[in-house]
């Protein structure tokens, strides 16, 4: 029956979260499943100001094909701000609009993987990616995240026995676990990776969303020739707009990129791209950022409270300084998926472990939580909730 279809379609996974949001839909659940940013996040008066001025301004052209690069203007803007904060010779031309990052994901294997080819992956991952990778059939290397980073050591065994194509992380507020890499740690990462031919890509969806401490450089601003770096509005304006980015100074690398963005989808919406851009120019981005990270410290603090009162002594739990998720770890042997469904019951959700993981089937005792989505209150009486269950099994 199967025979009508590719084996990359076959082979690849569909998103175990959004089948998880479909139980969490009810209005009854108390979720910490889903990945969502709050709704303060939507800037939506501006917005629609921003829409009705770009049509006066800018009449058909917003309304017709555009190039694939995206809006010079707005790449200018992201490389302006990059300038300001990362490396100074970062221009217009090494940013290319994108789809989303997810889309980023899917040029980057497009553009580089072979099948077969050495992938590297933080372990747990960000299950979008392994998604969006596994279309290209790679040989994945899954790498341990420890609270400081990608285990090193183990990384530099593996770019020493296998030759890896492409190391994929997400250095600030991972996603799933809300762990960021430490400055020390990026600079040995840079050190080793100059060593190889591996390309590195820098996932950056949560760095704005730091709600304490000092924020670190990335890694390729130590100066990594391979280096690409993704960005996105999801998570500071809309994610609904599908607006993200590539930066890269690898211009060959660029280029293919450039190449296998037309062959997808031409460019990217041209509409939205003007919208953000008027958006990003009229009003003031970082006061915005400000009023989300005030909310979701706010409940990355009730969480943390209600997890150190409600939890079991054994098991543990990540404290990130900003992002959206938790990462909680059971004691081994223990079941997350059992968890899960003995918690649902009583009505609260988060996701188990094991999308995360390359190999799905292994089992996983732990966990994510995401807290950006319900009250203080209800964050607590769900943590209650999870405390309670986590004692039973
Ligand atoms: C690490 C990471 N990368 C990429 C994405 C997708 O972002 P976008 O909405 O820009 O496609 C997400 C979304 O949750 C994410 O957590």
């Amino acid at each position: 029956m199967n025979q009508n279809f590719s084996e990359r379609i076959l082979k690849t996974p569909a998103s175990f979260i959004r089948e998880i949001l479909k139980v969490t839909e009810n209005d009854e659940i108390i979720s910490f499943a889903g990945g969502l940013p709050n709704p303060i996040s939507f800037p939506k008066e501006q917005l629609r100001e921003s829409m009705e001025r770009i049509i006066t301004e800018h009449g058909d052209k917003v309304f017709q094909y555009s190039s694939t690069e995206g809006y010079l203007p707005l790449r200018q803007w992201i490389a302006k701000q990059y300038k300001k904060t990362y490396r100074n010779d970062i221009e217009p031309e090494d940013i290319l609009i994108t789809t989303g990052s997810q889309q980023a994901l899917d040029l980057m294997g497009k553009v580089l993987i072979n099948q077969g080819d050495v992938l590297g992956i933080e372990e747990p991952g960000y299950l979008g990616a392994i998604q969006a990778f596994t279309m290209y059939e790679p040989d994945f290397a899954p790498i341990p995240l420890l609270e400081d980073g990608l285990d090193i050591e183990y990384l530099d065994k593996i770019l020493k026995e296998k030759k890896m194509k492409l190391l994929y992380t997400v250095p600030n507020f991972q996603n799933p676990t809300g762990l960021t890499y430490s400055k020390q740690k990026r600079k040995e990462l840079c050190e080793i990776l100059k060593e190889h031919q591996t390309y590195l890509i820098e996932d950056d969806p949560y760095g704005k969303l730091r709600f304490q401490g000092e924020s670190y450089p990335y890694i390729g601003s130590f100066g990594l020739e391979r280096s690409v770096l993704f960005g996105t509005i999801s998570k500071t304006i809309t994610p609904g707009m599908r607006l993200g980015w590539i930066c890269t100074k690898n211009k060959e690398l660029m280029r293919h990129l450039v190449t296998a963005k037309q062959a997808s989808d031409l460019h990217s919406n041209i509409f939205t791209q003007y919208m953000v851009y008027d958006y990003l120019t009229n009003y003031d981005l970082e006061k915005h950022i400000q009023k989300i990270k005030s909310l979701y410290l706010e409940q990355s603090t009730a969480m943390q409270k209600a997890m150190k009162e409600y939890f079991p002594e054994n098991v543990s739990y990540t404290k990130p300084k900003g992002g959206m998720f938790v990462w909680g770890s059971l004691p081994e042997g223990k079941s997350s998926l059992e968890l899960f469904h003995k918690a649902i019951q009583r009505k609260v959700a988060f996701v188990p472990g094991n999308p995360f993981y390359v190999d799905d089937s292994k089992m996983v005792p732990a966990f994510r939580l995401n807290y950006t989505n319900m009250k203080p209150p209800m964050i607590r009486k769900g943590i209650q909730i999870l405390g309670e269950t986590m004692k039973e099994i």
